[in-house]
């Protein structure tokens, strides 16, 4: 049986290289180290050995079954191996792989992301606007007058048509209450234009975001109080807001709201946002476009505010050029991501 058993040995190592796929490696397990194989066959033999013989026989029988066993675990590592090899072709695999650059937001999107967030959590909703617009709605129905400053052709892009590019985001207070009934509580993001010599703090492009409330018994007390709310959720809890008095042909009274912040170790008051409570001659305007009295000033009440988001976001980043945030230079946005 010694010598039958190393036959079938020879024979096995003997096939072992030429065989060169899957199946052929699964039929040679068969054959030989399956249940009906050849090695199974020739155990059978044990019966007759002598019982002396019977460890030494059956140790052979477990080392061919062990030397099969290593050939074909061997050869089905290198066959593994050369596939690898073939489907990596000419790439070196061992290279490092190539880095995905990672996008990130704009921060003025940031920006405005985390503004329209903190005050849909106070119920304004996202309201919107064209960029173009009439004089109707940039300027006559919020209350300014021809002789306006803001209404010179050196400080406005007019458009042959009389229409113009906004010149602040307020004109979509007019288009809103135009368009729904009372309450309204909306915001406005977008871009305002300006003809503004560009410097550090000014582009003839930003950004501006509109807020207005309209309802029964809107008070000065609720302004104050959103907007304290707001900045304390931007800027943080400890954020001081003042109340300047100021002028706005659309409200009556009107401020602007600075907000102190401790900037490189000293605190410093930052203009930040215009706001004041609605003028009853907006409403009046709006009335004549609708054609009835449904912002009734006798009933009702609002207030409205409007801020800079370049202006927001500089402050919250201690961005010292605006134009930083258009020219687009991935040296200075990558900070942001
Ligand atoms: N529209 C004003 C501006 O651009 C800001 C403002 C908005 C003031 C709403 C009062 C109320 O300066």
């Amino acid at each position: 049986m010694k010598e039958q058993l190393d036959q079938i040995l020879a024979d096995a190592l003997a096939e072992v290289p030429a065989l060169a796929e899957q199946g052929e490696l699964e039929a040679f397990r068969v054959k030989y180290l399956g249940k009906k194989g050849a090695l199974t066959a020739a155990s059978a033999g044990m019966r007759d050995v002598p019982k002396e013989d019977k460890p030494a026989i059956g140790q052979k029988l477990n080392e061919v079954r062990g030397a099969i066993t290593a050939a074909l675990d061997e050869k089905l590592a290198a066959l593994t191996a050369a596939a690898d090899a073939e489907a990596a072709g000419d790439v070196d695999v061992t290279l490092p792989g190539r880095r995905i650059a990672k996008g990130a937001l704009h921060p003025l999107t940031q920006i405005q992301d985390r503004a329209t967030q903190i005050l849909r959590r106070m119920g304004f909703a996202l309201a919107k606007g064209p960029e173009i617009e009439t004089e109707w709605h940039c300027f006559d129905a919020l209350n300014t007058p021809e002789d306006h400053p803001a209404r010179n052709e050196k400080d406005t892009f007019y458009f042959d048509s009389g229409e113009l590019l906004r010149t602040h985001t307020s004109s979509v207070q007019i288009r809103t209450m135009e368009g729904t009934p009372p309450p309204v509580r909306i915001i406005a993001p977008g871009s305002a234009y300006r003809r503004d010599e560009i410097d550090a703090t000014h582009l003839s492009n930003f950004n501006q975001l509109e807020g207005l409330y309209v309802d029964e018994h809107v008070t000065l007390a609720d302004l104050k109080g959103t907007l304290e709310f707001f900045f304390k959720a931007m800027f943080g809890e400890k954020t001081e807001l003042r109340f300047r008095p100021h002028f706005f042909p659309f409200t009556e009274p009107s401020y602007e709201i600075d907000v102190k912040l401790v900037i490189k170790g000293k605190s410093k008051w930052l203009e930040m946002a215009g706001c004041g409570m609605v003028d009853p001659a907006v409403f009046d305007a709006v009335n004549q476009t609708r054609d009835d009295s449904a912002y009734d000033p006798d009933r009702l009440s609002g207030f409205a505010f409007g801020m800079g988001l370049d202006r927001l976001a500089m402050v919250m980043w201690g961005i010292e050029d605006i134009r930083l945030l258009i020219e687009n230079d991935v040296r200075f946005l990558a900070q942001f991501a």
